[in-house]
């Protein structure tokens, strides 16, 4: 059956008519594709979001003055025509097209719509600049592929809805205008009218709305929903973005990861027909860390880190000896790396905080160029631990835990790249747990919450929340979680405080001080004083999912207006200065900044 309606413009859409139809008479409307002109007839291939159709004007049948006409269309012209269906000859089935077992003899053609020469055809395989592609967006998304991630990302966020609707979830709208909401990112804000020298922030998320609605009894909340954050955008990353966000009341984290873990594994059955198979794996946060220097490891590979402080401090190499924490990484035939393009990870490294990146390969079963001499002694035990072979490279990182952490896991996704080696699987997906509640911020020397001010830390360590002890602190465990898939963090979320007496003391702890919780918090504190139910939920980044299911590695593919690396709307040019009337009902004033943002 046909997602359309008919009208008077078509009967069918440009991907429907089958060997079938033939003999009907039909009605199709569409953009000229492309036109081939042979004289007498003119052929023209009509495009909708469906498909492909040819079209004959035979002058016999649809009259001269309409062959005139079509001998006088152009790429991007919108039409309309009446056509009878006919059989291509056998020689001339198309079969990479659906509809090309057949063709269509127009009887009768009106011009919709004419167009210039388009800066650019909506065609695959022209692949243009992508400001260009902004400007133009709305050609853009005429292009077959952008047209079936639109369609991906609407089947995906219908069966959202679907799926959670039938487990009783309601969708509930939260406001836009509001107060901010710490989810670590700048916010935007709005200037109020009403209220001179005051501003409305867009929500970072709808967090404490949500939370909230459980406060209201309302148990079971889901909403497909737009965020704001005031972050620099990257390829997994834009300044505003959709989360499927959901909350539920008397629940544990194993009931938030089992609704959570249904709905992902239907959305991959049926949007792509994948089989994520049996539970996906729990790993612990400390282990992710330690394995793979990383909080989203991409499990598609190997490569782990393997801790070689003990025989580091062993050695006379300074840069080893000394250092809290020495790891290394072995790269599968890494040793054909030049020594420019070793000389180079260093460099690299520096990027991620490192002091350096030392390296040696692995050649007779010995230890060979870099810093080979100064783990010489320490060769047998090295090549054991670390099962290097002839041909590998091995990389090392020796510094603080974090940085060692951080530079080896952004080395081995390098690696996996650079190598180019393959994944052992279309996607791994995997839960995080067992956060640690907060990190110490060492330019503010203050705890941060790792997750959000909201989560609650796990059944044993409660009482730590009385310590003033900075490394009982440190060592927390929270009650949050992250999904994961293919090295992306899709989802992430946790268990909340319920209990106002729980959350002043992580507020305190977070440097967060009476006034302050009662200034930007006391609403919540208010309510939680109220009779609030456990409860705990999640967020799905929807733009970040739908770019695994497409295989998108750039976030602007799979959102239909997106803004440019530079956050702008390059079509319709905002953000824009507003007129001096503007400003003055709003009560703001500009400075403008003396150096260039
Ligand atoms: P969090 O901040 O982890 O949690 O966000 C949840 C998910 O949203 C996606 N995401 C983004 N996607 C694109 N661009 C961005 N700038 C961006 N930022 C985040 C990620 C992430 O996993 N309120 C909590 C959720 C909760 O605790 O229930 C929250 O917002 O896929
Ligand atoms: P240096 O003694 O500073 O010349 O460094 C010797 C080698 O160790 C060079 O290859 C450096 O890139 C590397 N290196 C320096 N600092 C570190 C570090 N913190 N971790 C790993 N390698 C390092």
């Amino acid at each position: 059956m046909s997602e359309y309606i008919q009208t008077r413009y078509r009967s069918h859409t440009c991907g429907q008519l089958r060997k079938s139809d033939v003999g009907a008479d039909i009605a199709l409307a569409g953009w000229v594709h492309s036109y081939r002109d042979h004289g007498g007839l003119v052929f023209i291939d009509l495009r909708d979001r469906d498909g492909l159709t040819q079209l004959v004007f035979d002058g016999d049948l649809c009259g001269a003055e309409a062959l005139e006409t079509a001998r006088k269309l152009r790429g991007e012209w919108v039409i309309s025509v009446t056509a009878k269906v006919v059989a291509r000859a056998d020689s001339l089935v198309n079969t990479k097209l659906a509809t090309g077992e057949i063709e269509v003899r127009v009887t009768k053609l009106e011009v919709l719509s004419e167009s210039p020469t388009p800066p650019f055809a909506p065609d695959d395989r022209e692949l243009v600049n992508e400001e260009r592609r902004m400007k133009y967006r709305y050609i853009d998304l005429r292009r077959p592929e952008m047209q079936n991630t639109i369609r991906t990302r609407y089947k995906v966020t219908k069966l959202m809805r679907d799926h959670l609707g039938d487990m009783g979830f309601w969708e509930i709208e939260t406001p836009f205008l509001t107060r901010s909401t710490p989810e670590g990112a700048r916010d935007f804000l709005v200037p109020a009218r009403l209220a001179p020298g005051s501003f409305y922030a867009l929500p970072q998320s709808p967090q404490l709305f949500k939370q909230l609605l459980m406060v209201g009894g309302c148990d079971k909340y889901m909403q497909i929903v737009r965020c704001f954050r005031d972050e620099d955008p990257r390829a997994d990353r834009q300044a505003e973005f959709t989360q499927l966000d959901l909350e539920m009341s008397f629940i544990d984290q194993k009931d938030i990861i089992g609704v959570v873990e249904s709905l992902i594994k239907r959305i991959w059955k049926e949007i792509i027909g994948y089989d994520i198979g049996a539970s996906i794996p729990h790993m612990s946060y400390d282990q992710a860390m330690n394995d793979y220097g990383s909080d989203r490891p991409d499990l598609r590979f190997g490569m782990k880190l393997v801790d070689i402080t003990d025989l580091a401090h062993a050695t006379d190499f300074g840069v080893f000896k000394n250092a809290e924490q020495v790891k290394c990484i072995i790269v599968d035939g890494g040793a054909k790396l030049t020594r420019k393009e070793t000389d180079g990870l260093a460099d690299w490294a520096k990027g991620y905080g490192a002091k350096g990146l030392a390296v040696t390969k692995v050649a007779g079963g010995k230890f060979d160029t870099g810093i080979a001499k100064f783990v010489a002694p320490i060769e047998a035990k090295l090549l054991e631990r670390t099962g290097a072979k002839d041909g590998d490279l091995l990389c090392f990182a020796a510094d603080k835990s974090k940085i060692v952490h951080k530079v080896l896991g952004e080395l081995r996704l390098k690696m996996a790249k650079d190598m180019q080696i393959t994944p052992s699987t279309e996607f791994s997906f995997l839960w995080v747990v067992d956060f640690p509640m907060f990190d110490w911020d060492e330019e503010e020397k203050r705890f941060v919450a790792i997750h959000h001010p909201f989560t609650t830390c796990q059944d044993q360590d409660v009482a730590k929340l009385d310590s003033t002890d900075h490394a009982t602190i440190a060592g927390m465990k929270s009650k949050a979680y992250d999904i994961v898939c293919n090295g992306y963090e899709i989802g992430g979320g946790s268990i909340r405080i319920h209990r106002m007496d729980m959350q002043q003391k992580v507020f305190q702890l977070l440097g967060i001080g009476p006034e302050q919780q009662a200034g930007k918090f006391g609403f919540l504190l208010e309510a939680l004083s109220f009779g609030a139910p456990p409860h705990g939920g999640l967020a799905i980044g929807v733009d970040r999912l739908v770019m695994m299911l497409r295989n998108i590695t750039n976030i602007r593919d799979v959102i239909a207006f997106p803004k440019s690396q530079s956050g702008m709307d390059v079509m319709c040019g905002a953000p824009a200065p507003v007129d001096e009337r503007q400003l003055r009902d709003t009560h703001v004033k500009i400075v403008m900044p003396s150096k260039p943002i």
